[in-house]
């Protein structure tokens, strides 16, 4: 019998393939027997093509900018037809709202809010006229609850901005054969946050103590909800935000 989760001949976009999450990702969908398309605009998305490709896994990779529009166009018409797409690039900062300048402001956008929407966007047009495939996007708790003690209103902003995408391209895409989820991941143990570990251990004690199961989340548990909302195990699901913060949201 062959399991639900078996992604056997499907294949899936990631994004942010380079970093903890999205690596941790293609690692695991590649396990279910996806092939997997890496992306990253760092070239460092090579080595995690290298590795699926060491591992017995099915790989191929792709840098582009998810901010820039035609460059993810361009992509997808490269690429061709795929079954599911992670949109999962995303970049933070730390920045005080007064101190936020225009240029902060429209970064954190162009990434984490417009790059989720033009990879949906220009990956999602063939699943559309296919009738069929599943998306998911990086939300995070950052954007559904007021997050501390860092100050990033741009990227809470942004966050917020995916999750509620997630519901309206639900709705719209629902009678089209294509499910779009979320999720939302609390403190990860990836390079987005190493450096606060390193530099502020106290900030790390407190996203710790805040979340109620005591410890960072793990890239790999990322992983398990994304393949779970991509995979034919969650067919009666879409538009929902499956928060993966080990209670976080609801403390
Ligand atoms: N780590 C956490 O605690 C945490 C918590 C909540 C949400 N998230 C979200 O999870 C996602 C993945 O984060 P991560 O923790 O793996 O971070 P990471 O920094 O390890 O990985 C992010 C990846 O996105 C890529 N990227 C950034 N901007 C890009 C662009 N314009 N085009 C293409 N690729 C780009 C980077 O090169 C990097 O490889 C992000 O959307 C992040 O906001 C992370």
């Amino acid at each position: 019998m062959m399991s639900p989760m078996d992604m056997s001949g499907r294949k899936v976009l990631v994004t942010g393939a380079a970093g903890g999450i999205g690596r941790a990702a293609c690692t695991y969908l590649a396990a279910l027997g996806a092939t997997v398309i890496a992306a990253d605009r760092d070239d460092a998305v090579e080595t995690t093509r290298d590795d699926l490709r060491t591992a017995g896994g099915s790989a191929e990779c792709i840098t582009f900018n998810v901010a820039d529009k035609g460059a993810v166009e361009a992509a997808a018409a490269k690429v061709g037809e795929i079954d599911g797409i992670f949109a999962n690039a995303g970049i933070s900062y730390e920045r005080p709202a007064l101190e936020h300048s225009e240029a902060d402001w429209r970064t954190v956008m162009s990434v984490n809010l417009d790059g989720v929407f033009w990879t949906v966007q220009a990956f999602g047009r063939q699943m559309i006229a296919r009738g069929r495939g599943s998306v998911v996007m990086t939300a995070s708790i950052a954007g559904v609850k007021a997050v501390r003690p860092e100050l990033h209103v741009g990227y809470d902003v942004s966050k917020a901005g995916v999750a509620h995408m997630c519901k309206v391209l639900a709705a719209e895409w629902a009678r089209s054969g294509v499910r779009v989820n979320a999720v939302g991941p609390g403190y990860t143990d990836t390079a987005m946050l190493a450096e606060v570990g390193r530099t502020q251990p106290a900030v790390m004690r407190q996203w710790m103590d805040d979340t109620p199961v005591g410890r960072l989340i793990k890239p790999e548990e990322i992983a398990s909800a994304v393949a779970l909302l991509l995979s034919n195990a969650a067919s009666g699901i879409t538009g929902h935000l499956l928060m993966v913060d080990g209670g976080y949201s609801i403390a």
